[in-house]
């Protein structure tokens, strides 16, 4: 019995009498973050809904808050049926972002450690209404997360009404996995975050909601998005290798001990794989203090090497599921599930010392990186995460093939078309081509090494001629520029149909 509360289930009801209580202009407060516990089934009703709104000529869109990226069921139609005015913060459906790109929907990026905060300040407006996938609901009202966490915990306590999706899919034996931890008062009332270790336990693990506030349950049956990685290719595998050698020389030099620091992971193809690339490295006793957990820091997990990670969302593919859903009672004593606020938190990412690996679109040759933007203009994803690790971690590594769409584009550039992380927040930086150790060294010193080590040798020599150019010609002489000319690098793929975001 997975709605074990009495008066609870008596609210039972179908997913489209549930999507008949959100109204037009309602701020939803939503689940779901990396394509885990997003809800299944009333982001579709509410779709055609707002679709029959619209064909009656009548304007029905919403303001869409989450954890972060959802599924094609909740982005995805919701962004075809015109229904979403407003998103924050991460994002990564294909529909959706065409109408972010095309101008037609409002969005928002916002580091995912701060979304919390922002809405319990007021700045994000009043939530309406929270749509919040969990996993049962208990006889006493406290409700069993489901695989992501989020920013649960707030929707539910600063929305208006909520509704709930029971997803039978998730098994009950995730109770007791998540650490949900009271929100932290408001300054200049905030205390220290007591968590100093990744595998600590600092809160419950339930969510409580006032049961009055409840409007609706919806029961459902339906899995995760459940997205593939595309399997470690010889490029990703040697920026695995450039990583582990430069984590070895770090050892080495008395800066990290032999179980490193807790990792931070971030999202994608090249973050999975240099992971992956950790498997074999003769590491053993890590630790992670992550947002998400993605199949090769589960496979981690599984194996023993990593002895405890500490996410917001565990994001697998259909064969990892299998896996986690098989020993789930071995991964529930190794695995943490937090809220997004805490996952991310500034305090607790610098205490633990984080050695934060993220992905990157460009970086420039003075270090600024750009996680988010083709061309300047068009979003791909999102920060995400990555500032918040960035910033705050022991060590900010960033890494990306030299070259993106079979070699036309240059991920090393002479100016960053965009900025999610400056220069003063970028440690290492890592291509197949080889690492750059940006610690100490000024601009200058790092365009050196930044060319030397990270360009691909087709590129190397107009990087070369560019920064040497710039120096001779540029009036300051502090980080040399040369401004028409590196806005014209970034104009030059346009129009060559590699920019397709
Ligand atoms: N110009 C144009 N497109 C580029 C590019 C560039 N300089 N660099 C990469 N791309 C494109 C790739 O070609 C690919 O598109 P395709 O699938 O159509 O070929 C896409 O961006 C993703 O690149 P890929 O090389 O597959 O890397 P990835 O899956 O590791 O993702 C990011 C890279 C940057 C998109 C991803 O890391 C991200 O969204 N980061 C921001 C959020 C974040 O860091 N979160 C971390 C905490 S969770």
């Amino acid at each position: 019995m997975r709605v074990g509360h009495v008066g609870l289930a008596a609210r039972r009801m179908s997913a489209e009498e549930a999507a008949e209580l959100i109204l037009p202009d309602m701020a939803v407060g939503m689940s779901g973050f990396t394509g885990a516990g997003y809800p299944k089934a009333i982001p579709g009703a509410l779709a055609k809904r707002i679709t029959q709104a619209h064909e009656r000529g009548e304007d029905f869109s919403v303001r869409v808050l989450t954890g972060a990226s959802t599924a094609p069921e909740l982005d995805g139609v919701l962004a075809r049926s015109g229904g979403i005015g407003f998103r924050l913060p991460y994002q990564s459906d294909p529909d959706l972002r065409a109408r972010i790109n095309d101008g037609r929907i409002e969005y928002m990026d916002i580091h995912l450690g701060h979304v919390a905060q922002y809405a319990y300040y007021g700045f994000l407006g009043k939530v309406d209404m929270a749509v919040v996938e969990v996993t049962g609901i208990l006889p006493d009202g406290r409700l069993i997360p489901s695989t992501s966490v989020g920013n649960n915990p707030a929707w539910l306590d600063l929305a208006d009404k909520v509704i709930l999706e029971v997803n039978q899919r998730q098994p009950m034996s995730l109770e007791g996995m998540h650490d949900i931890y009271q929100a932290p008062l408001a300054p200049p009332h905030r205390q220290p975050i007591p968590l100093l270790n990744p595998g600590d336990r600092i809160g419950e693990p339930y969510f409580y909601c006032d049961p009055s506030k409840i409007v609706a349950v919806v029961e459902t049956d339906t899995p995760d998005r459940m997205t593939s990685f595309t399997p470690p290719d010889e490029g990703s595998k040697m920026i695995a290798g450039h990583l582990v050698e430069f984590f070895r020389h770090e050892i080495r030099k008395g800066r990290l001990g032999e179980h490193l620091l807790p990792l931070q992971s971030g999202v994608g193809n090249i973050a999975n794989a240099v992971l992956d690339g950790l498997k074999d490295a003769g590491f053993g006793k890590l630790t992670a203090y992550t947002e998400v957990i993605q199949d090769a820091m589960l496979e981690l997990v599984g194996e023993g090497i990593i002895t405890v990670a500490s996410a917001t969302a565990v994001s697998l593919s259909e064969s990892a599921v299998d896996e986690f859903m098989d020993r789930i009672d071995y991964y529930r004593s190794r695995v943490i599930l937090r809220q997004q606020s805490i996952s991310n938190h500034a305090e607790l990412i610098r205490r633990l010392g984080c050695i934060a690996m993220n992905g990157l679109v460009e970086a420039d040759i003075y270090g600024n990186v750009n996680s988010t933007h083709v061309a300047g203009t068009s979003i791909i994803n999102g920060i995400g995460g990555s500032g918040d690790f960035a910033r705050n971690g022991f060590l900010s590594c960033f890494m990306t093939p030299s070259t993106a769409k079979n070699g036309a584009i240059s991920c090393i550039v002479p100016m960053v078309s965009h900025v999610d992380h400056t220069e003063h927040d970028v440690a290492v930086l890592v291509t197949e081509q080889g690492l750059a150790d940006l610690r100490g060294l000024s601009p200058k010193q790092r365009a050196n090494v930044v060319i030397g080590n990270c360009a691909h040798p087709d590129y190397r020599p107009m990087l070369q001629d560019y920064f040497d150019r710039a120096f001779r010609d540029s009036q300051g002489k502090h980080t040399p520029h040369l401004l028409n000319e590196a806005y014209a690098w970034h104009q030059r793929y346009l129009g060559t149909g590699t920019m397709k975001f």
